[in-house]
């Protein structure tokens, strides 16, 4: 750390000393290099422009052509943190958990009822994410035992948190009922005997809900409704009164209600509407035996990550959505329950950026005769799984400068050794492009940090957050004797010196052969 408690800047990430700009325009005006580009890709006017509806709020070019973050200049984070580096802008956070919770609280009310939001801690979790979307009011969710220590370590109201997954275990969910879990998702049959025998054990009653698979899954734009979707979260519609009879048996669990989660990166309302439709005929048929005060409707609301995207309002789905529970309870003539959502990338996706340093760049010639500019960045699948991981489409700006060179078609690729190592997979950034340049790809605020590994051995990135002008480290960065430290097969010093943060169990030396094949 520097004596102002700031993170040193990653060693591997020293700016690359700049060499002279190529115009690669002159690549990708070709007329015929237009094919490499995706359909839905427009050639912008300006490639230096910030899509209002992906960046942050305050994101903003400084008289210099600087990007700033949160009122600082990229370089300013550049040369304190070092790259690659997670951005994230604090008020953006708050701001977005505000709106979500207004919205669903707003639509529920219409109808008489109570909305509670939960921020989806798998989008991005840690201990100051957990304060900011708790004071704005927010409960959160979490589905493993880590994500529940991090929820507890930042102070959280365990009656606050939910936790969901399909394959709790038994020390998972012991800790969740000796803290006082507000509620557990239950997943299974087997999950069922595993918490009532918990419950029992410890005297106590665990408020739980059913995860029901409505046979609907939605991605986008479109949904798909099928009578039985292959996939291993939650009971179907036909099982699930089984279930719940089960746990109306079970003297220390307290049945609330059903919760379903359709999918993620929603445009509009269609597939919830459809998914609520299903759900109420199964909240009505099991309201029989006994009040049913709550449904939820999980998360899966989508935002923009390029200029062409363009989800529904949070407002408008939350009203949409609540009026069609709303319509469907009327049908049936039951009253309408209490709602719960789990927004996560709703929540957090568009405060992120992260911020690269392009190390290379290379025009390569493609069969069909065009060219395609690569840009190589200092980080890459590490930081950012979702292109490998489903084919996301990210946008990127130069960040350090804007130029006027005529626009370059380019994929930003990261620095592994994987050719599915994708960062932005087509995007138009000026034609000069060139090492040493700080690019800023936008919208990873979710599921990058979440979703960050080790491969390659390549150490991640710290995260820092920004607020009022202020930029401070909330999870410091890996090095590499973090990495090191947990190699048993090492000794504890290296270079004369102790090696940090090595725990005593993770440092012992491997057994010998003998001894493993002892306890084969
Ligand atoms: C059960 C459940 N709830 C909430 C979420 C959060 O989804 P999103 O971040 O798309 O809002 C997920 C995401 O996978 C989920 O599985």
């Amino acid at each position: 750390m520097t004596p102002s408690g700031l993170a040193e800047p990653h060693p591997d990430s020293r700016t690359a000393s700049v060499e002279a700009p190529t115009d690669w325009s002159t690549v990708s005006a070709d007329p015929h290099h237009r094919s490499v580009a995706p359909a839905w890709l427009e050639r912008p006017a300006d490639a230096n422009g910030l899509a209002p509806a992906v960046w942050p709020a305050a994101a903003a070019r400084d008289a210099d052509g600087v990007l700033e973050l949160g009122g600082i200049p990229a370089t300013a984070l550049r040369e304190r943190f070092g790259t690659p580096l997670y951005v994230v802008d604090e008020d953006e956070v708050r701001q977005a958990a505000r709106r979500t919770l207004d919205a669903f609280r707003a639509a529920a009310a219409l109808h008489g009822v109570q909305a509670r939001v939960y921020y989806a801690g798998k989008a991005f979790l840690s201990t100051e994410v957990v304060r900011w979307v708790t004071e704005e009011g927010l409960a959160v969710d979490v589905c493993s035992g880590g994500e529940l220590a991090v929820a507890l370590a930042a102070g959280a109201d365990p009656a606050r948190l939910g936790f969901h997954g399909n394959n709790k275990s038994v020390a998972e969910l012991e800790r969740a009922v000796e803290v006082g879990i507000g509620s557990i998702v239950i997943d299974s049959l087997i999950e069922i005997e595993r918490l009532a025998a918990i419950v029992e054990r410890r005297g106590a009653t665990q408020a739980v809900l059913l995860r029901v698979n409505s046979g609907v899954h939605a991605e986008t734009h479109d949904f798909l409704a099928t009578a039985h979707e292959d996939q291993k979260f939650g009971f179907t519609l036909t099982d699930a009164p089984a279930a719940v009879a089960r746990i109306r048996e079970l003297g220390g669990l307290e049945f609330v209600g059903l919760h379903c989660h359709i999918g993620s990166q929603i445009f509009g309302t269609a597939g919830f509407e459809e998914s609520a439709a299903r759900l109420v005929e199964l909240h009505a048929e099991l309201r029989e035996g006994g009040e049913l005060p709550v449904l939820n409707l999980g998360g899966g609301f989508g935002i923009a990550y390029t200029s062409v995207d363009d989800p529904t309002p949070i407002e408008q789905l939350a009203l949409g959505i609540a009026e069609s529970v709303a319509r469907q309870c009327e049908v049936r003539g039951i009253p309408m329950p209490n709602l719960a959502f789990e927004p996560g990338r709703a929540i957090v996706g568009r405060a992120g950026v992260t911020l690269y340093e392009v190390g290379t760049t290379k025009p390569v010639a493609l069969e069909s005769g065009d060219t395609r500019l690569y840009v190589s960045v200092d980080g890459g699948m590490s930081d950012n799984a979702r292109p490998a991981l489903y084919g996301a489409q990210f946008s990127a700006r130069i960040a350090s400068r804007t130029s006027d060179v005529e626009p370059a078609l380019a994929r930003v690729v990261g620095k592994h050794c994987e050719s599915g190592d994708i960062v932005v997979d087509a995007e138009y950034l000026p034609g000069d492009v060139s090492p040493g340049d700080l690019l800023a790809v936008p919208a990873t605020g979710a599921y990058c940090f979440s979703l960050a590994s080790n491969y390659n051995y390549v150490s991640r990135p710290p995260v820092v957050a920004l607020r009022g002008g202020e930029a401070r480290v909330i999870v410091r960065g890996e090095t590499i004797d973090d990495l090191l430290a947990r190699d048993a097969g090492l000794s504890t010093v290296r270079d004369g010196r102790e090696l940090a943060g090595a725990p005593t169990e993770g440092r012992q030396r491997m057994p010998v052969l003998s001894e493993r094949s002892e306890s084969k």
